[in-house]
């Protein structure tokens, strides 16, 4: 059996039970604060980690143009086959790991529970292009573990205190950094503690 096989088959659990839904709060907030700087009308979005578009899927009902990134062919196959036709001429996808991936000039990325994915030796190239593409007063809504997580210390996994948190947002006017922390039972019963950093910020 292919060994990665029992990661799959949990992350397509994710997608069946979460993967498709409302948008996620931060970027909720961050369509509000373009909104009411008069920018409502379409957007360029990034999605990195786009799993099967639960934040595509709405961006894409409101008239945005998306490009949805994945590494899992899985994802973006579900994806496709679920976007309305008439959304399909606004979404462009790649099927790559973000951090080896490279994406066009947008005014929002959202990337939801998905960066911590970066391998930590990547993490630093990858935020630098996320800043990079990102047009001048564009935004970023995001999440990041914090050390208490339940995945910190797994291998590939990145993790930032609040210091570094505050370090990577530095080129940032931050409009939301809420640190949260919860603890869940998995579907499978086991427990889960989340230490998580949720992030809205608009690029200076
Ligand atoms: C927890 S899911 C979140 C999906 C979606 N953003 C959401 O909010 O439902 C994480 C997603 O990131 C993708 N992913 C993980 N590591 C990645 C990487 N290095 N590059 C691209 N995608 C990655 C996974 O395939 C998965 O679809």
């Amino acid at each position: 059996m292919d060994a990665v096989q029992p990661w799959r088959e949990k992350l397509a659990g994710y997608w069946d039970r979460a993967g498709q839904g409302p948008l996620r709060p931060t970027v909720a907030q961050a369509l509000a604060a373009f909104a009411r700087e008069g920018r409502a009308t379409p957007l360029r979005v990034v999605d990195l980690g786009c799993g099967v578009g639960r934040d595509t899927l709405p961006l894409l009902a409101m008239g945005h143009t998306v490009h949805a990134i994945d590494r899992e062919q899985a994802a973006i196959d579900r994806l496709r086959a679920t976007c309305p036709p008439d959304d399909l001429p606004r979404l462009t996808t790649t099927v790559a790991r973000f951090e080896d991936a490279d994406w066009p000039e947008a005014d929002l990325t959202v990337s939801s529970f998905a960066l911590p994915f970066c391998p930590p030796e990547r993490f630093a190239g990858l935020f630098t292009r996320i800043h990079a593409r990102l047009a001048p007063g564009g935004r970023l809504a995001c999440q990041l573990l914090g050390p208490r997580d339940d995945f910190a210390g797994q291998p590939g996994i990145t993790i930032h205190t609040p210091a570094e948190v505050a370090a990577l947002l530095a080129p940032f006017a931050v409009e939301r950094l809420d640190e949260e922390e919860t603890d869940t039972v998995t579907p499978r019963g086991r427990p889960k503690h989340w230490h998580l950093f949720h992030l809205v910020a608009r690029r200076r």
